[in-house]
Protein backbone atom coordinates (compact mmCIF):
# COMPACT_ATOMS: atom_id res chain seq x y z
CA UNK A 1 0.00 0.00 0.00
CA UNK A 2 1.54 3.76 -0.89
CA UNK A 3 0.94 6.01 1.98
CA UNK A 4 2.48 8.69 0.82
CA UNK A 5 1.20 8.70 -2.75
CA UNK A 6 -0.27 12.28 -4.22
CA UNK A 7 -3.98 13.02 -3.22
CA UNK A 8 -5.89 10.99 -5.95
CA UNK A 9 -8.92 12.81 -7.33
CA UNK A 10 -12.12 13.24 -4.99
CA UNK A 11 -14.34 10.94 -6.83
CA UNK A 12 -11.88 8.35 -6.90
CA UNK A 13 -10.51 9.13 -3.18
CA UNK A 14 -13.62 8.52 -1.71
CA UNK A 15 -13.97 4.79 -3.08
CA UNK A 16 -13.59 2.25 -0.78
CA UNK A 17 -13.38 -1.21 -1.69
CA UNK A 18 -13.16 -3.85 -0.06
CA UNK A 19 -14.88 -8.00 0.74
CA UNK A 20 -16.08 -9.37 3.87
CA UNK A 21 -14.12 -12.49 5.27
CA UNK A 22 -15.86 -14.76 7.48
CA UNK A 23 -16.29 -18.46 8.71
CA UNK A 24 -19.79 -19.32 8.32
CA UNK A 25 -22.46 -18.37 10.48
CA UNK A 26 -20.22 -15.62 11.82
CA UNK A 27 -23.20 -12.58 10.42
CA UNK A 28 -21.45 -12.06 7.04
CA UNK A 29 -25.00 -11.92 5.64
CA UNK A 30 -26.30 -9.96 8.29
CA UNK A 31 -23.47 -7.35 8.36
CA UNK A 32 -23.91 -7.16 4.60
CA UNK A 33 -27.69 -6.29 5.01
CA UNK A 34 -26.89 -3.51 7.77
CA UNK A 35 -24.75 -1.99 5.65
CA UNK A 36 -26.91 -1.88 3.01
CA UNK A 37 -29.61 -0.45 5.58
CA UNK A 38 -26.97 2.25 6.19
CA UNK A 39 -25.83 2.77 3.02
CA UNK A 40 -29.62 3.66 1.96
CA UNK A 41 -29.22 0.66 -0.50
CA UNK A 42 -32.46 -1.09 1.15
CA UNK A 43 -35.13 0.02 3.19
CA UNK A 44 -35.37 -2.67 5.43
CA UNK A 45 -33.45 -5.25 7.02
CA UNK A 46 -34.46 -8.70 6.03
CA UNK A 47 -34.63 -8.42 2.54
CA UNK A 48 -30.89 -9.48 1.81
CA UNK A 49 -31.82 -12.73 3.46
CA UNK A 50 -35.40 -12.66 2.95
CA UNK A 51 -36.44 -16.05 3.02
CA UNK A 52 -38.87 -18.22 0.35
CA UNK A 53 -40.23 -16.46 -2.86
CA UNK A 54 -38.43 -13.35 -2.17
CA UNK A 55 -35.20 -14.52 -1.60
CA UNK A 56 -35.41 -16.52 -4.69
CA UNK A 57 -35.68 -13.62 -7.13
CA UNK A 58 -32.73 -11.66 -5.34
CA UNK A 59 -29.58 -13.62 -4.98
CA UNK A 60 -30.37 -16.98 -5.56
CA UNK A 61 -29.39 -16.85 -8.88
CA UNK A 62 -28.97 -20.73 -9.40
CA UNK A 63 -31.21 -23.08 -8.29
CA UNK A 64 -28.38 -25.07 -6.90
CA UNK A 65 -28.19 -22.23 -4.15
CA UNK A 66 -31.86 -22.32 -3.10
CA UNK A 67 -31.78 -26.03 -2.65
CA UNK A 68 -28.58 -26.29 -0.25
CA UNK A 69 -28.98 -22.84 0.95
CA UNK A 70 -25.64 -21.55 0.09
CA UNK A 71 -24.45 -18.53 -2.06
CA UNK A 72 -22.19 -19.93 -4.46
CA UNK A 73 -21.86 -16.57 -6.46
CA UNK A 74 -19.81 -13.52 -5.61
CA UNK A 75 -21.46 -10.34 -6.49
CA UNK A 76 -20.63 -6.76 -6.03
CA UNK A 77 -22.70 -4.15 -4.36
CA UNK A 78 -22.56 -0.44 -4.34
CA UNK A 79 -23.44 2.08 -2.03
CA UNK A 80 -23.29 6.07 -0.19
CA UNK A 81 -22.03 6.20 3.58
CA UNK A 82 -21.64 9.48 4.19
CA UNK A 83 -19.06 11.07 1.78
CA UNK A 84 -17.76 7.40 0.62
CA UNK A 85 -18.44 5.34 -1.86
CA UNK A 86 -18.48 1.65 -0.48
CA UNK A 87 -18.02 -1.31 -3.31
CA UNK A 88 -18.57 -4.43 -1.46
CA UNK A 89 -17.06 -7.44 -2.92
CA UNK A 90 -19.47 -10.52 -1.99
CA UNK A 91 -17.10 -13.77 -1.36
CA UNK A 92 -18.47 -16.85 -1.38
CA UNK A 93 -18.06 -18.23 2.52
CA UNK A 94 -17.90 -22.12 1.56
CA UNK A 95 -14.70 -23.64 1.72
CA UNK A 96 -15.14 -25.23 -1.56
CA UNK A 97 -14.75 -22.72 -3.10
CA UNK A 98 -11.83 -21.13 -1.89
CA UNK A 99 -10.46 -20.22 -5.71
CA UNK A 100 -13.16 -18.05 -6.67
CA UNK A 101 -12.59 -16.25 -3.74
CA UNK A 102 -9.17 -16.24 -4.12
CA UNK A 103 -9.38 -13.98 -7.08
CA UNK A 104 -12.46 -12.00 -5.66
CA UNK A 105 -9.55 -10.82 -3.27
CA UNK A 106 -7.83 -9.24 -5.79
CA UNK A 107 -10.32 -7.15 -6.73
CA UNK A 108 -10.06 -5.59 -3.38
CA UNK A 109 -8.02 -3.18 -1.72
CA UNK A 110 -9.52 -4.07 2.04
CA UNK A 111 -10.89 -6.52 3.94
CA UNK A 112 -13.29 -6.78 7.20
CA UNK A 113 -12.71 -9.55 8.94
CA UNK A 114 -16.09 -10.91 10.84
CA UNK A 115 -15.98 -12.82 13.55
CA UNK A 116 -18.31 -14.59 16.32
CA UNK A 117 -17.69 -13.43 20.02
CA UNK A 118 -18.19 -17.10 21.40
CA UNK A 119 -15.86 -18.84 18.87
CA UNK A 120 -13.25 -16.63 17.70
CA UNK A 121 -10.95 -17.35 14.83
CA UNK A 122 -12.67 -20.60 13.11
CA UNK A 123 -10.94 -22.68 10.16
CA UNK A 124 -12.71 -20.63 7.34
CA UNK A 125 -11.05 -16.96 8.80
CA UNK A 126 -8.09 -18.52 9.01
CA UNK A 127 -7.77 -19.42 5.60
CA UNK A 128 -9.13 -16.27 4.52
CA UNK A 129 -6.72 -14.37 6.75
CA UNK A 130 -4.29 -15.65 4.79
CA UNK A 131 -5.18 -14.88 1.29
CA UNK A 132 -5.14 -11.45 2.75
CA UNK A 133 -1.98 -11.59 4.14
CA UNK A 134 -0.74 -12.99 0.70
CA UNK A 135 -1.42 -9.07 -0.51
CA UNK A 136 -0.67 -7.55 2.17
CA UNK A 137 -4.55 -6.47 2.35
CA UNK A 138 -5.57 -3.85 4.83
CA UNK A 139 -7.97 -5.64 7.30
CA UNK A 140 -10.99 -4.02 10.12
CA UNK A 141 -11.74 -7.00 12.09
CA UNK A 142 -15.60 -7.02 13.92
CA UNK A 143 -16.54 -9.20 16.68
CA UNK A 144 -19.86 -10.10 16.74
CA UNK A 145 -22.86 -11.74 18.23
CA UNK A 146 -21.61 -9.05 21.66
CA UNK A 147 -25.01 -9.69 22.34
CA UNK A 148 -24.54 -13.10 23.14
CA UNK A 149 -22.06 -14.83 26.03
CA UNK A 150 -19.26 -14.19 24.40
CA UNK A 151 -15.41 -15.13 25.56
CA UNK A 152 -13.05 -12.47 27.44
CA UNK A 153 -12.26 -9.45 25.47
CA UNK A 154 -8.68 -9.79 26.10
CA UNK A 155 -8.92 -13.35 25.46
CA UNK A 156 -10.25 -12.77 22.08
CA UNK A 157 -7.70 -10.14 20.97
CA UNK A 158 -4.94 -12.77 21.96
CA UNK A 159 -6.19 -15.08 20.23
CA UNK A 160 -6.52 -13.05 16.93
CA UNK A 161 -2.55 -11.72 17.81
CA UNK A 162 -1.75 -15.16 18.29
CA UNK A 163 -3.14 -17.31 15.66
CA UNK A 164 -3.36 -14.69 13.13
CA UNK A 165 0.26 -13.48 13.55
CA UNK A 166 -0.99 -9.71 13.47
CA UNK A 167 -1.54 -6.63 16.21
CA UNK A 168 -4.96 -5.82 17.50
CA UNK A 169 -5.74 -2.35 18.14
CA UNK A 170 -9.33 -2.36 20.34
CA UNK A 171 -11.62 0.68 17.98
CA UNK A 172 -13.68 -0.10 20.66
CA UNK A 173 -14.15 -2.25 23.90
CA UNK A 174 -17.48 -3.81 25.12
CA UNK A 175 -19.24 -3.07 28.18
CA UNK A 176 -20.88 -6.70 29.37
CA UNK A 177 -21.58 -9.47 27.41
CA UNK A 178 -24.68 -11.95 26.60
CA UNK A 179 -27.80 -10.63 28.81
CA UNK A 180 -25.55 -7.76 30.45
CA UNK A 181 -24.31 -6.39 27.39
CA UNK A 182 -25.35 -2.52 27.40
CA UNK A 183 -23.04 -1.34 24.79
CA UNK A 184 -19.54 -0.03 23.95
CA UNK A 185 -17.02 2.32 24.57
CA UNK A 186 -15.45 4.51 21.43
CA UNK A 187 -11.87 4.52 22.07
CA UNK A 188 -11.29 6.40 18.87
CA UNK A 189 -13.84 8.94 19.62
CA UNK A 190 -14.22 8.94 23.65
CA UNK A 191 -17.82 8.42 23.37
CA UNK A 192 -20.38 5.64 25.16
CA UNK A 193 -22.20 3.63 22.91
CA UNK A 194 -25.55 2.11 24.09
CA UNK A 195 -27.38 -0.82 22.49
CA UNK A 196 -30.86 -0.31 21.54
CA UNK A 197 -32.86 -4.16 21.96
CA UNK A 198 -36.01 -3.09 21.08
CA UNK A 199 -35.19 -1.73 17.76
CA UNK A 200 -32.53 -4.30 15.91
CA UNK A 201 -32.78 -1.92 12.84
CA UNK A 202 -32.12 1.74 15.12
CA UNK A 203 -28.52 2.76 15.33
CA UNK A 204 -27.44 2.59 19.01
CA UNK A 205 -27.81 5.69 21.10
CA UNK A 206 -24.61 7.61 21.31
CA UNK A 207 -23.34 9.70 24.17
CA UNK A 208 -20.28 12.32 23.92
CA UNK A 209 -18.32 12.22 26.82
CA UNK A 210 -14.96 13.62 28.31
CA UNK A 211 -13.00 10.90 28.79
CA UNK A 212 -13.60 8.01 30.95
CA UNK A 213 -14.00 10.04 34.11
CA UNK A 214 -17.09 11.64 32.74
CA UNK A 215 -19.34 11.35 35.57
CA UNK A 216 -22.24 11.01 33.06
CA UNK A 217 -20.88 7.67 32.56
CA UNK A 218 -22.36 6.83 35.74
CA UNK A 219 -26.07 7.60 34.36
CA UNK A 220 -25.68 5.08 32.00
CA UNK A 221 -23.76 1.98 33.27
CA UNK A 222 -23.89 0.26 36.88
CA UNK A 223 -21.43 0.99 39.30
CA UNK A 224 -19.75 -2.62 39.37
CA UNK A 225 -19.50 -2.84 35.13
CA UNK A 226 -18.24 1.03 35.10
CA UNK A 227 -15.21 0.13 37.16
CA UNK A 228 -14.71 -3.02 35.17
CA UNK A 229 -14.84 -0.96 32.27
CA UNK A 230 -12.21 1.85 34.03
CA UNK A 231 -9.93 -1.01 34.94
CA UNK A 232 -9.97 -3.49 31.55
CA UNK A 233 -9.38 0.43 29.63
CA UNK A 234 -6.43 1.76 31.53
CA UNK A 235 -4.93 -2.05 30.78
CA UNK A 236 -5.92 -2.02 27.04
CA UNK A 237 -3.74 1.34 27.11
CA UNK A 238 -0.76 -0.23 28.91
CA UNK A 239 -1.28 -3.75 27.45
CA UNK A 240 -1.75 -2.88 23.68
CA UNK A 241 -0.66 -1.08 20.70
CA UNK A 242 -2.69 1.89 19.93
CA UNK A 243 -3.96 2.20 16.54
CA UNK A 244 -1.12 3.28 13.88
CA UNK A 245 -2.50 3.65 9.98
CA UNK A 246 0.51 3.11 8.40
CA UNK A 247 0.85 -0.40 10.57
CA UNK A 248 -2.85 -0.99 9.24
CA UNK A 249 -2.29 0.17 6.07
CA UNK A 250 0.23 -2.51 5.42
CA UNK A 251 -1.87 -5.28 6.82
CA UNK A 252 0.56 -5.53 9.98
CA UNK A 253 -1.98 -3.78 12.64
CA UNK A 254 -5.93 -4.73 12.20
CA UNK A 255 -8.35 -2.59 14.73
CA UNK A 256 -11.24 -4.69 16.14
CA UNK A 257 -14.88 -3.23 17.01
CA UNK A 258 -16.97 -5.08 18.86
CA UNK A 259 -20.90 -5.38 17.94
CA UNK A 260 -23.75 -7.14 16.91
CA UNK A 261 -24.65 -6.80 13.62
CA UNK A 262 -28.70 -7.89 14.18
CA UNK A 263 -28.99 -4.84 16.63
CA UNK A 264 -27.06 -2.78 14.14
CA UNK A 265 -24.95 -1.81 17.46
CA UNK A 266 -21.02 -1.48 15.95
CA UNK A 267 -21.96 -0.93 12.66
CA UNK A 268 -21.78 2.65 11.74
CA UNK A 269 -18.57 2.59 13.51
CA UNK A 270 -17.13 0.15 11.51
CA UNK A 271 -18.21 1.94 8.32
CA UNK A 272 -16.35 5.01 9.94
CA UNK A 273 -13.24 2.83 10.21
CA UNK A 274 -13.63 1.59 6.40
CA UNK A 275 -14.53 5.05 5.44
CA UNK A 276 -11.76 7.35 7.49
CA UNK A 277 -8.69 4.43 7.70
CA UNK A 278 -9.43 2.78 4.55
CA UNK A 279 -7.59 3.13 1.49
CA UNK A 280 -8.92 4.15 -1.62
CA UNK A 281 -8.24 2.28 -4.76
CA UNK A 282 -4.82 1.14 -4.89
CA UNK A 283 -1.77 0.81 -7.63
CA UNK A 284 -3.08 -2.42 -9.50
CA UNK A 285 0.02 -4.59 -11.00
CA UNK A 286 1.02 -5.41 -14.20
CA UNK A 287 3.70 -7.41 -15.98
CA UNK A 288 4.23 -3.90 -17.78
CA UNK A 289 4.04 -1.59 -15.11
CA UNK A 290 1.63 -0.34 -11.83
CA UNK A 291 -1.20 1.16 -12.60
CA UNK A 292 -2.23 4.31 -10.49
CA UNK A 293 -5.55 4.65 -10.02
CA UNK A 294 -5.77 8.46 -11.12
CA UNK A 295 -4.37 7.75 -14.38
CA UNK A 296 -6.76 9.84 -17.01
CA UNK A 297 -7.35 6.41 -19.40
CA UNK A 298 -9.31 4.11 -18.57
CA UNK A 299 -7.96 0.24 -17.51
CA UNK A 300 -9.51 -2.84 -15.56
CA UNK A 301 -9.39 -6.27 -15.50
CA UNK A 302 -11.78 -9.29 -15.29
CA UNK A 303 -11.56 -10.60 -12.08
CA UNK A 304 -14.93 -13.35 -12.29
CA UNK A 305 -17.04 -14.68 -14.36
CA UNK A 306 -21.07 -15.19 -14.04
CA UNK A 307 -23.04 -17.20 -16.12
CA UNK A 308 -26.67 -16.91 -16.28
CA UNK A 309 -27.51 -14.23 -13.72
CA UNK A 310 -30.94 -14.36 -15.73
CA UNK A 311 -31.32 -17.76 -16.34
CA UNK A 312 -33.72 -17.17 -19.31
CA UNK A 313 -30.43 -15.91 -20.55
CA UNK A 314 -27.10 -17.46 -21.81
CA UNK A 315 -25.43 -14.32 -21.21
CA UNK A 316 -22.66 -14.15 -19.15
CA UNK A 317 -21.70 -10.90 -16.67
CA UNK A 318 -17.90 -10.39 -16.33
CA UNK A 319 -16.93 -8.44 -13.13
CA UNK A 320 -14.69 -6.19 -14.13
CA UNK A 321 -12.33 -4.21 -11.52
CA UNK A 322 -11.47 -0.62 -13.25
CA UNK A 323 -7.82 -0.47 -12.08
CA UNK A 324 -7.94 3.25 -13.48
CA UNK A 325 -9.83 6.56 -14.59
CA UNK A 326 -13.46 7.56 -15.38
CA UNK A 327 -15.31 5.03 -17.35
CA UNK A 328 -18.52 6.17 -19.63
CA UNK A 329 -20.93 3.92 -20.30
CA UNK A 330 -20.88 3.49 -24.27
CA UNK A 331 -16.90 4.00 -24.12
CA UNK A 332 -14.90 2.14 -26.46
CA UNK A 333 -12.12 0.15 -24.88
CA UNK A 334 -9.67 -2.35 -26.50
CA UNK A 335 -9.66 -5.56 -25.27
CA UNK A 336 -6.25 -6.84 -25.33
CA UNK A 337 -6.21 -10.30 -25.38
CA UNK A 338 -7.92 -10.17 -28.68
CA UNK A 339 -6.90 -6.93 -29.41
CA UNK A 340 -10.28 -6.35 -30.11
CA UNK A 341 -12.35 -3.38 -29.60
CA UNK A 342 -15.43 -3.56 -27.63
CA UNK A 343 -18.34 -1.03 -27.19
CA UNK A 344 -19.21 -1.19 -23.46
CA UNK A 345 -22.89 -0.15 -23.86
CA UNK A 346 -24.63 -2.06 -21.25
CA UNK A 347 -22.52 -2.15 -18.09
CA UNK A 348 -23.59 -2.41 -14.86
CA UNK A 349 -23.28 -1.43 -11.49
CA UNK A 350 -24.93 -3.82 -8.74
CA UNK A 351 -27.00 -1.88 -6.45
CA UNK A 352 -27.69 -4.48 -3.50
CA UNK A 353 -30.48 -6.63 -5.33
CA UNK A 354 -30.86 -4.84 -8.35
CA UNK A 355 -28.69 -4.33 -11.28
CA UNK A 356 -28.51 -0.95 -12.50
CA UNK A 357 -27.37 0.54 -15.90
CA UNK A 358 -23.71 2.22 -14.96
CA UNK A 359 -23.78 5.96 -16.44
CA UNK A 360 -20.28 6.00 -15.08
CA UNK A 361 -17.59 4.65 -13.06
CA UNK A 362 -14.28 5.30 -11.31
CA UNK A 363 -11.10 3.38 -10.45
CA UNK A 364 -11.35 1.46 -7.38
CA UNK A 365 -15.66 0.57 -8.87
CA UNK A 366 -16.71 -2.64 -10.26
CA UNK A 367 -18.80 -2.93 -12.89
CA UNK A 368 -20.27 -5.71 -14.83
CA UNK A 369 -20.17 -6.64 -18.22
CA UNK A 370 -22.64 -8.34 -20.29
CA UNK A 371 -21.29 -10.55 -22.64
CA UNK A 372 -21.29 -13.93 -25.29
CA UNK A 373 -18.21 -15.34 -23.79
CA UNK A 374 -15.29 -13.09 -24.89
CA UNK A 375 -14.21 -11.51 -21.47
CA UNK A 376 -12.56 -14.31 -19.23
CA UNK A 377 -11.20 -14.39 -16.14
CA UNK A 378 -7.76 -12.03 -16.18
CA UNK A 379 -8.73 -10.18 -19.39
CA UNK A 380 -7.67 -6.55 -19.54
CA UNK A 381 -9.58 -3.87 -20.63
CA UNK A 382 -7.59 -0.50 -21.58
CA UNK A 383 -8.11 2.66 -23.88
CA UNK A 384 -5.67 1.24 -26.55
CA UNK A 385 -2.34 0.41 -23.85
CA UNK A 386 -1.20 -3.23 -23.57
CA UNK A 387 -1.52 -4.57 -20.37
CA UNK A 388 -1.01 -7.59 -18.79
CA UNK A 389 -2.73 -7.26 -15.04
CA UNK A 390 -1.19 -9.87 -12.77
CA UNK A 391 -1.65 -11.82 -9.76
CA UNK A 392 -4.65 -13.86 -10.81
CA UNK A 393 -3.82 -16.99 -10.05
CA UNK A 394 -5.53 -20.56 -11.78
CA UNK A 395 -4.53 -23.15 -9.16
CA UNK A 396 -4.65 -26.94 -9.56
CA UNK A 397 -7.76 -28.95 -9.10
CA UNK A 398 -7.26 -31.39 -5.72
CA UNK A 399 -10.17 -33.28 -7.53
CA UNK A 400 -10.74 -35.24 -10.70
CA UNK A 401 -13.59 -36.95 -12.51
CA UNK A 402 -14.11 -38.40 -15.76
CA UNK A 403 -17.68 -36.68 -17.17
CA UNK A 404 -19.91 -38.45 -19.43
CA UNK A 405 -23.22 -37.30 -21.14
CA UNK A 406 -25.81 -39.97 -20.08
CA UNK A 407 -26.86 -39.83 -23.75
CA UNK A 408 -23.95 -40.25 -26.05
CA UNK A 409 -25.33 -38.16 -29.27
CA UNK A 410 -24.79 -34.95 -27.11
CA UNK A 411 -21.01 -35.75 -26.63
CA UNK A 412 -20.34 -32.70 -28.90
CA UNK A 413 -22.79 -30.55 -26.92
CA UNK A 414 -21.27 -31.37 -23.86
CA UNK A 415 -17.74 -30.38 -24.73
CA UNK A 416 -18.96 -26.83 -25.84
CA UNK A 417 -20.32 -26.51 -22.43
CA UNK A 418 -17.31 -27.74 -20.50
CA UNK A 419 -15.25 -25.19 -22.20
CA UNK A 420 -17.58 -22.17 -21.35
CA UNK A 421 -17.77 -23.58 -17.62
CA UNK A 422 -13.52 -23.62 -17.97
CA UNK A 423 -13.49 -20.02 -19.38
CA UNK A 424 -16.05 -19.11 -16.95
CA UNK A 425 -12.97 -20.35 -14.31
CA UNK A 426 -15.93 -23.34 -13.10
CA UNK A 427 -13.48 -25.90 -13.19
CA UNK A 428 -10.51 -27.19 -15.32
CA UNK A 429 -10.74 -29.08 -18.19
CA UNK A 430 -8.56 -31.57 -19.42
CA UNK A 431 -8.35 -33.84 -22.69
CA UNK A 432 -6.40 -36.52 -22.31
CA UNK A 433 -3.83 -36.97 -25.37
CA UNK A 434 -4.91 -40.75 -25.19
CA UNK A 435 -8.59 -41.70 -24.81
CA UNK A 436 -11.50 -39.41 -25.96
CA UNK A 437 -13.64 -37.80 -23.40
CA UNK A 438 -12.98 -35.24 -20.91
CA UNK A 439 -11.75 -35.32 -17.18
CA UNK A 440 -13.25 -32.18 -14.79
CA UNK A 441 -10.96 -30.90 -12.39
CA UNK A 442 -12.65 -28.56 -9.11
CA UNK A 443 -10.61 -27.69 -5.62
CA UNK A 444 -13.84 -28.62 -3.63
CA UNK A 445 -15.93 -31.61 -4.13
CA UNK A 446 -19.59 -29.67 -4.09
CA UNK A 447 -18.60 -28.18 -6.98
CA UNK A 448 -19.05 -31.35 -9.66
CA UNK A 449 -23.01 -30.88 -8.02
CA UNK A 450 -22.89 -27.68 -9.14
CA UNK A 451 -21.43 -28.41 -12.47
CA UNK A 452 -23.43 -31.36 -13.23
CA UNK A 453 -27.07 -29.57 -11.56
CA UNK A 454 -25.64 -26.28 -14.14
CA UNK A 455 -25.11 -28.62 -17.43
CA UNK A 456 -28.48 -30.36 -16.88
CA UNK A 457 -30.29 -26.63 -16.32
CA UNK A 458 -28.75 -24.21 -18.82
CA UNK A 459 -27.83 -26.71 -21.79
CA UNK A 460 -30.12 -29.75 -21.09
CA UNK A 461 -27.46 -32.34 -20.96
CA UNK A 462 -27.54 -35.00 -17.94
CA UNK A 463 -24.12 -36.37 -16.93
CA UNK A 464 -22.65 -38.25 -14.53
CA UNK A 465 -18.96 -38.30 -12.88
CA UNK A 466 -17.02 -41.02 -12.67
CA UNK A 467 -13.79 -41.38 -10.90
CA UNK A 468 -10.57 -40.74 -12.45
CA UNK A 469 -7.37 -42.78 -12.17
CA UNK A 470 -5.37 -39.50 -11.71
CA UNK A 471 -5.92 -37.01 -8.54
CA UNK A 472 -3.46 -34.71 -9.19
CA UNK A 473 -2.50 -31.97 -12.16
CA UNK A 474 0.33 -29.43 -12.58
CA UNK A 475 0.88 -27.49 -15.64
CA UNK A 476 3.97 -28.65 -17.69
CA UNK A 477 6.22 -25.20 -18.47
CA UNK A 478 10.15 -24.48 -19.55
CA UNK A 479 12.26 -25.88 -22.48
CA UNK A 480 10.74 -26.74 -25.50
CA UNK A 481 12.60 -29.55 -26.46
CA UNK A 482 12.84 -31.19 -22.83
CA UNK A 483 8.81 -30.90 -22.76
CA UNK A 484 8.57 -32.48 -26.49
CA UNK A 485 10.33 -35.47 -24.42
CA UNK A 486 8.52 -35.54 -21.64
CA UNK A 487 5.32 -35.35 -23.05
CA UNK A 488 6.72 -38.54 -25.41
CA UNK A 489 7.28 -41.07 -23.08
CA UNK A 490 4.74 -40.13 -20.69
CA UNK A 491 1.56 -39.39 -23.25
CA UNK A 492 -0.75 -41.39 -20.75
CA UNK A 493 -0.04 -38.60 -18.43
CA UNK A 494 -0.72 -35.81 -20.57
CA UNK A 495 -3.50 -33.58 -21.49
CA UNK A 496 -4.49 -30.41 -22.37
CA UNK A 497 -6.10 -27.80 -20.80
CA UNK A 498 -9.16 -25.43 -22.52
CA UNK A 499 -6.24 -22.81 -23.15
CA UNK A 500 -4.36 -25.55 -25.08
CA UNK A 501 -1.84 -25.55 -22.32
CA UNK A 502 0.13 -28.79 -21.45
CA UNK A 503 -0.68 -30.67 -18.25
CA UNK A 504 0.78 -33.78 -16.10
CA UNK A 505 -1.91 -35.73 -14.76
CA UNK A 506 -1.20 -38.37 -12.07
CA UNK A 507 -1.77 -40.00 -9.10
CA UNK A 508 1.06 -39.95 -7.25
CA UNK A 509 3.43 -37.45 -5.88
CA UNK A 510 5.97 -39.65 -6.63
CA UNK A 511 5.80 -39.09 -10.42
CA UNK A 512 5.86 -36.09 -9.86
CA UNK A 513 9.03 -36.16 -7.82
CA UNK A 514 10.14 -38.45 -11.02
CA UNK A 515 9.53 -36.60 -13.90
CA UNK A 516 11.31 -33.32 -11.72
CA UNK A 517 13.95 -35.25 -11.59
CA UNK A 518 14.09 -36.81 -15.01
CA UNK A 519 13.84 -33.42 -17.29
CA UNK A 520 15.31 -30.35 -14.75
CA UNK A 521 14.95 -28.30 -17.92
CA UNK A 522 10.99 -28.66 -17.27
CA UNK A 523 8.88 -27.51 -14.90
CA UNK A 524 5.94 -28.87 -13.23
CA UNK A 525 3.50 -26.11 -11.17
CA UNK A 526 0.40 -26.51 -9.42
CA UNK A 527 -0.70 -22.59 -10.18
CA UNK A 528 -0.93 -20.83 -13.53
CA UNK A 529 -1.66 -17.09 -14.27
CA UNK A 530 -4.77 -16.63 -16.47
CA UNK A 531 -4.43 -13.96 -19.07
P1 LIG B 1 -23.07 -15.81 7.62
O1 LIG B 1 -23.57 -15.00 6.47
O2 LIG B 1 -21.73 -15.40 8.09
O3 LIG B 1 -23.18 -17.27 7.44
O4 LIG B 1 -23.99 -15.48 8.90
P2 LIG B 1 -25.46 -14.88 8.99
O5 LIG B 1 -25.44 -13.41 8.82
O6 LIG B 1 -26.37 -15.67 8.12
O7 LIG B 1 -25.74 -15.15 10.51
C1 LIG B 1 -25.75 -16.46 11.05
C2 LIG B 1 -26.71 -16.52 12.22
O8 LIG B 1 -26.25 -15.65 13.24
C3 LIG B 1 -28.12 -16.07 11.88
O9 LIG B 1 -29.01 -16.81 12.68
C4 LIG B 1 -28.11 -14.63 12.33
O10 LIG B 1 -29.41 -14.16 12.64
C5 LIG B 1 -27.26 -14.72 13.56
N1 LIG B 1 -26.63 -13.44 13.92
C6 LIG B 1 -25.99 -12.55 13.12
N2 LIG B 1 -25.55 -11.49 13.82
C7 LIG B 1 -25.91 -11.71 15.09
C8 LIG B 1 -25.75 -10.97 16.29
O11 LIG B 1 -25.19 -9.88 16.34
N3 LIG B 1 -26.25 -11.53 17.42
C9 LIG B 1 -26.90 -12.73 17.43
N4 LIG B 1 -27.34 -13.18 18.59
N5 LIG B 1 -27.07 -13.44 16.32
C10 LIG B 1 -26.59 -12.94 15.16
P3 LIG B 1 -29.88 -17.99 12.09
O12 LIG B 1 -30.65 -18.52 13.22
O13 LIG B 1 -28.99 -18.93 11.36
O14 LIG B 1 -30.76 -17.34 11.02
P4 LIG B 1 -32.08 -16.47 11.21
O15 LIG B 1 -33.10 -17.45 11.64
O16 LIG B 1 -31.80 -15.44 12.25
O17 LIG B 1 -32.33 -15.89 9.87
Amino acid sequence: MLDNAPPLPSEIARRRTFAIIAHPDAGKTTLTEKFLLFGGAIQMAGQVRAKGEARRTRSDFLKLEQDRGISVSASAMSFDYREYRFNLVDTPGHSDFSEDTYRTLTAVDAAVMVIDGAKGVESQTRKLFEVCRLRDLPILTFCNKMDREARDTFEIIDEIQENLAIDVTPASWPIGSGRDFLGAYDLLNDRLELMDRADRNKVAESVKLDGLDDPRLADHIPADMLAQLRDEIAMVRELLPAFDRQAFLHGAMTPIWFGSAINSFGVKELMEGIGNFGPGPQPQKAAERPVAADEPKVTGFVFKVQANMDPKHRDRVAFVRLASGHFERGMKLTHVRSKKPMAVTNPVLFLAADRELAEEAWAGDIIGIPNHGQLRIGDALTEGETLRFTGIPSFAPELLQNIRATDPMKAKHLEKALLQFAEEGAAKVFRPMIGSGFIVGVVGALQFDVLASRIQLEYSIPVRFEPSQFSSARWISGDKAEIEKLVNVNKQHIASDSDGDLVFLTRLQWDIDRVVRDYPLAKLTATKEMM
